[in-house]
């Protein structure tokens, strides 16, 4: 079986689990919370080095501030469990993301968890936290606007290569895979760059109940996609 060595997650859908069931929408994000480390440790095992999970977009200060609240608090939470398992299980944790607009204590516990994390090589975990694909272009794009005038770069130098180093991707090969559960068909505003030429799978369950069985539906698919980049078959 060919296991895509990086997938790319889209985790919607906690809002409408928890409403389906009388809860709060805040009740779906903890449930959804728990499940990502239950999909890290299945990622692990079927053989999948890089996972990179869409946890609060550049968007998502749109809602109400009690659910931001709770979101942040919810992240952080995990982010400290996340540094005890990232030992046990070997994890090199990362965060993209302009994290310059969170709480400071909290941009302290994402860089210390990096730091820590960042000798093991099993599973790459990367966490999308304040994070929009045309916001990191644009990051992108003032570094490079910088390096040119400070002649550190010309714009002759500045091929695919060259830009993707200043993405904050630039460690992480791109995606082989992406995966939204819950049912919409659109990347909202997720690794635009990134993605141009991954394999989409849609799945109308919630992220709070997407399970190893289902990542594995997933791989099934994944498999059996016809992958040409612009090229033809070879027969
Ligand atoms: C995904 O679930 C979590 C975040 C976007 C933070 P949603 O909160 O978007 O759940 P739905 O889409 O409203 O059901
Ligand atoms: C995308 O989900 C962002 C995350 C999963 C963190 P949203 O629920 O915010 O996306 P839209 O608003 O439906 O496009
Ligand atoms: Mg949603």
């Amino acid at each position: 079986m060919s296991v895509p060595k990086h997938i790319a997650i889209i985790m919607d859908g906690n809002g409408r689990w928890a409403k389906k069931r009388g809860l709060p929408r805040n009740a779906g994000h903890t449930a959804g919370a728990k499940n990502v480390e239950k999909i890290c440790l299945a990622a692990k095992k079927l053989g999948i080095k890089y996972l990179t999970l869409y946890a609060f977009s550049t968007e998502n200060w749109m809602r109400p501030e009690a659910e931001v609240k709770a979101l942040m608090k919810l992240l952080s939470g995990y982010l400290d469990k996340c540094v005890q398992t990232a030992h046990e299980n070997k994890m090199h944790l990362r965060v993209i993301g302009d994290i310059s607009r969170l709480d400071p204590k909290f941009q302290e516990q994402i860089l210390e968890a990096e730091r820590i994390s960042s000798v093991y090589d099993d599973l790459h975990l990367t966490i999308a936290i304040n994070y929009g694909s045309r916001d990191e272009i644009l990051r992108a794009m003032r570094k490079v606007g910088t390096a040119i005038r400070d002649k550190e770069l010309t714009p002759e130098e500045i091929t695919e290569e060259t830009f993707q180093q200043y993405l904050d991707t630039k460690d992480l090969p791109d995606p082989d895979l992406l995966i939204r559960t819950s049912g919409e068909q659109r990347l909202s505003n997720y690794l635009l760059w990134q993605l141009a030429y991954s394999e989409f799978y849609f799945t109308d369950v919630a992220w709070p109940e997407f399970d190893e069985e289902e990542l594995k539906k997933a791989l099934n698919v994944f498999e059996n996609r016809d992958r040409r980049y612009g090229g033809i078959k070879e027969e």
